[in-house]
């Protein structure tokens, strides 16, 4: 189970941000594989933009910063979080074509399963370990500031 992380710490602004992304995984996932019309590809295309702009926050302001703190690039965790980002946004890019294709539920509810998994397990791991190892490594004061950097940040401003 993923630690409650610290109010207003960099950990709870970026878990709340997984909890907005799963409400918007939930209500696409629940129209794409319910809804037969191009609005699917639509929402689909929609979400993966909110998705990738997470993952922008994470490996263009955050990661850099973790990994220059801790020493760690090359199989630390942020590597396998790479790994993991490139796999949900390659999953997303499959799921555009398949409708695309007009493929059948069967097919869509495969993948739209395999997405829903690999996120629910990279968020476990980001929530339990990184997020909290981030909050240690960067302190009180960094870490408010990293954050205000984000996508997070600039849009509270
Ligand atoms: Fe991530
Ligand atoms: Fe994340």
């Amino acid at each position: 189970m993923p630690s409650t992380p610290v109010e207003g710490s960099l950990s709870s602004a970026l878990t709340s941000e997984h909890r907005r992304l799963d409400e918007l995984w939930n209500e696409t996932r629940r129209t794409v594989e319910n809804d037969a019309s191009a609005e699917r590809i639509t929402r689909l295309e929609a979400f993966g933009k909110e998705l990738r702009r997470h993952i922008l926050d994470e490996e263009e302001i955050l990661f850099p910063r973790f990994e220059e703190r801790t020493g760690t690039r090359a199989g630390g965790p942020t590597a396998v979080m790479r790994m993991e980002h490139r796999q949900m946004e390659a999953l997303i890019q499959e799921l555009i074509t398949t409708l695309g294709k007009g493929s059948g539920p069967v097919q869509v509810a495969e993948q739209t399963k395999v997405f829903s998994s690999l996120m629910d397990g990279h968020d476990k791991k980001e929530e339990g370990m990184l997020y909290p190892m981030m909050d240690r490594a960067f302190g009180e004061v960094e870490g408010p500031a990293l954050l205000a950097k984000t996508s997070l940040g600039r849009c509270e401003a």
